[in-house]
């Protein structure tokens, strides 16, 4: 079987915030949100993003959509790079590329109906008469398992996990090749999140949709991801595939992610690691590995110098000097 194309490709992406100054004559502090990540998504899987709150996530995901503005890197999508792409040519890729966020409730507009909202991205881009516009809600209305006569009906009117139904069949809307699904079930009751990550799979299936998936949730990550990339403090520290991220995790941050969700028995190599600290502030990272403040393992080299991101094994990628799976 030939290998599906790649759809998106992430080279050293670099998103920086400048803050105010504290004071005149103090230097202006810039967040280093997102600080070299490099990533690529094949057509038709997930790669999922996964690290504690602050890492970086949801900017690098804002990132591909032009919704922050990167100071460095490059985007490809479908060989298009968009970094150079026009607003005018970006308009219609917009089509393409679609977000679904953690809060459905935030992220509706309490005075529209469910109806309208799904509408709204056919309207935006002409899509169709009105006829059409409305036939196609309801496909839509459908596909996610909401029901027709739901249409008139305001967000407060529908649960959690309704409401994310909403924000899919408005993602949906424009026919897309690729979402980010940013924290979708993060806000979710864990029984409602099941249905919502079945749903997410079941709409990958059918309709070949590429997903970066974004959460700060292995256990959730897990259920859904082809790949996996671990993200500390802007850049990612360790990526593979699923199955190897599980049975065989190199980096001491992962580890001590992993230690954390899985239940006994399938730890059988992994000793619950508690990190010590809280992950460092981004406007000072720390000098060398990022990691080393919160490393067991850690050694002078760490201090001193910054480990890159190379391929271990097959398919394997770590930003660790050491060995440090033994
Ligand atoms: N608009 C912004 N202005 C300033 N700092 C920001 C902004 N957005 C995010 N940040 C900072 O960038 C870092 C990464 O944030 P974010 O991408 O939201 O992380 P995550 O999604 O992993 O929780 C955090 O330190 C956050 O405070
Ligand atoms: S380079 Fe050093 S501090 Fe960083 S993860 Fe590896 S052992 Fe820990
Ligand atoms: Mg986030």
């Amino acid at each position: 079987m030939t290998e599906p194309p790649v759809l998106l490709e992430v080279e050293n992406l670099k998103v920086q915030f400048k803050l105010k100054r504290p004071a005149m004559f103090m230097p202006q502090p810039v967040v280093h949100a997102v600080d070299g990540v490099s990533f690529k998504i094949k057509r038709g899987s997930t790669l999922g993003l996964v690290g504690e709150s602050g890492c970086g996530k949801s900017t690098s995901g804002l990132a591909l959509l032009g919704l922050v503005k990167p100071h460095a890197g490059k985007i490809r999508f479908d060989g298009t790079d968009l970094r150079a792409t026009s607003a005018h040519d970006m308009f219609p890729m917009r089509k393409r590329i679609q977000i679904i966020f953690q809060d459905p409730y935030s992220s509706l507009n309490p005075r529209q109906t469910a109806g309208e909202i799904v509408m709204e991205p056919l309207v935006i881009h002409q899509v169709g008469s009105v006829a059409e516009q409305r036939a196609r809600v309801a496909e839509l209305f459908s596909l996610v398992g909401l029901r027709q006569n739901q249409m008139e009906l305001f967000p407060h009117q529908f649960s959690g996990g309704q409401r994310q139904r909403i924000c899919i069949a408005r993602a949906l809307a424009l026919n897309p090749e690729f979402i980010v699904c940013d924290e979708p079930v993060s806000a979710l009751d864990v029984a409602i999140q099941a249905q919502i990550l079945n749903l997410l799979c079941r709409l990958q299936d059918e309709l070949d949709l590429t997903y970066l998936f974004i959460s700060h949730d292995l256990a959730v990550i897990q259920h859904v991801c082809d790949e996996i990339a671990v993200m500390y403090l802007g850049t990612i520290v360790e990526q593979t595939t699923r199955e190897k991220l599980f049975s065989q995790p190199r980096h001491p941050y992962t580890r001590a992610l992993l230690s954390a969700v899985l239940q006994d028995g399938a730890t059988q190599k992994i000793e619950r690691i508690r990190l010590k600290g809280d992950i460092p502030n981004p406007i000072d990272k720390p000098p060398g590995c990022r990691f080393h403040t919160r490393c067991l393992h850690a050694q002078e080299l760490c201090r001193q110098r910054e480990p890159v991101l190379s391929e271990k094994s097959p398919g394997h990628w770590e930003a660790c000097h050491f060995e440090t799976t033994a």
